[in-house]
């Protein structure tokens, strides 16, 4: 069985970009794949949290995992830092990543423009924990939004370096990106991706807004000037973004859609996608206020889980540490 691993920050609510372009596709992977759903906790400290916080969105981002269609008794779901391994792999990796390598990351570039005050050197390494999280459980296919390309990039190149001195030691892995969702726009600025950290509220729709929040926000999308109902991202952003999640939370293809809203106006389309919207939420919000409440339950998953995953990153740890001339523990 090919095997699959991906993983989200907690590192504020989740918008339906998180949504439509990652963790809608790794649903039905379940049924065909053995995966790994990760909350990349470690990775949010690249950024300054508040302890309280951290912790209590890192637990409730494994119930929305479990709300969202994710079962504890299919895949692995668990928190990374409760496997050290990550941290661990990552070091050596840090040894084998050329600083010209990070420098050309583009997230890096935007990030230290935003955290002016804060840049850290784990903002910058920051790709080569992600590569560690992937190649330490040997994985074949990591579903992603398309800003994570880059990243998935430099895995690639960091594990074929590490084969090309020691030989076959890391599974080269392949990122899976869908065609539609893998990039949601800002509603406001709709050349811009839609972001948790965005300032403007009216740009973002996240996963627990109210059918009433989620229409309003709807409604304010920005468009253009005409009144044709097209798809053309150059052209007509706004409108693109409309129909691509119309698309996405439906599975009705692009042409349908123009066909559907032919002679109908921008009001039209903005009501019938933020209704979609709000139905495609409905039952991952009752989903997650059950299971949100259930905090011993969730901590049972996350213990029995996290000895699973560091069973088989152990592994490859233990590989990589022979191959590098690290000496075993006796
Ligand atoms: P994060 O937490 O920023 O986002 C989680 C996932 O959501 C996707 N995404 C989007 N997709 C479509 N439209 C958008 N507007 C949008 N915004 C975000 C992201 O592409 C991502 O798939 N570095 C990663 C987390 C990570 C990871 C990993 C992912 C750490 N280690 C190993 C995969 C494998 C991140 O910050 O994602």
């Amino acid at each position: 069985k090919k095997r699959i691993f991906s993983g989200v920050q907690p590192s504020g609510n989740l918008t339906i970009g998180n949504y439509l372009g990652a963790i809608k596709n790794w649903i039905p992977m379940q049924d065909e794949f053995e995966c790994l759903y990760c909350v990349v906790d470690l990775h949010t400290l690249t950024v300054r949290q508040k302890p309280a916080e951290l912790r209590q969105r890192s637990l409730n981002l494994l119930a929305l995992y479990m709300a969202c269609g994710l079962d504890p008794k299919k895949s692995t779901l668990f928190i990374q830092s409760h496997v050290s391994a990550h941290a661990e792999l990552a070091w050596i990796l840090n040894c084998y990543t050329y600083i010209g390598e990070l420098n050309r990351m583009t997230q890096f570039k935007d990030k230290s423009q935003k955290h002016s005050d804060n840049i850290n050197a784990g903002l910058y390494t920051y790709p080569v924990l992600m590569a560690a999280d992937i190649l330490l459980y040997q994985t074949d296919l990591v579903p992603i939004g398309q800003d994570q390309k880059q990243h998935l990039e430099i895995t690639r190149d960091i594990a074929e370096r590490f084969n090309g001195i020691y030989g076959d030691t890391f599974v080269v892995p392949e990122a899976y990106i869908p065609k539609i969702g893998a990039k949601i726009m800002s509603l406001q600025e709709p050349e811009k991706k839609m972001s948790k950290s965005d300032e403007n509220e009216n740009a973002y729709v996240f996963l627990l807004d109210s059918e009433d929040a989620i229409m309003r926000k709807f409604k304010r999308a920005v468009t253009d000037s005409e009144r044709e109902i097209r798809y053309d991202v150059e052209k007509k952003p706004g409108i693109s973004n409309l129909i691509s999640i119309y698309s996405a939370t439906t599975n009705k293809s692009i042409s349908e859609i123009e066909k559907e809203f032919e002679g109908k106006s921008y009001g039209d389309l903005k009501e019938v996608v933020g209704q979609s919207v709000v139905e495609t939420l409905k039952p991952v919000q009752q989903k997650y206020n059950e299971y949100s409440a259930n905090k011993d339950y969730l901590n049972a998953i996350l213990k029995e889980n996290a000895d699973k995953a560091a069973y088989i990153a152990r592994k490859t740890l233990s590989k990589v540490y022979r191959k590098v001339g690290l000496v075993p523990r006796g």
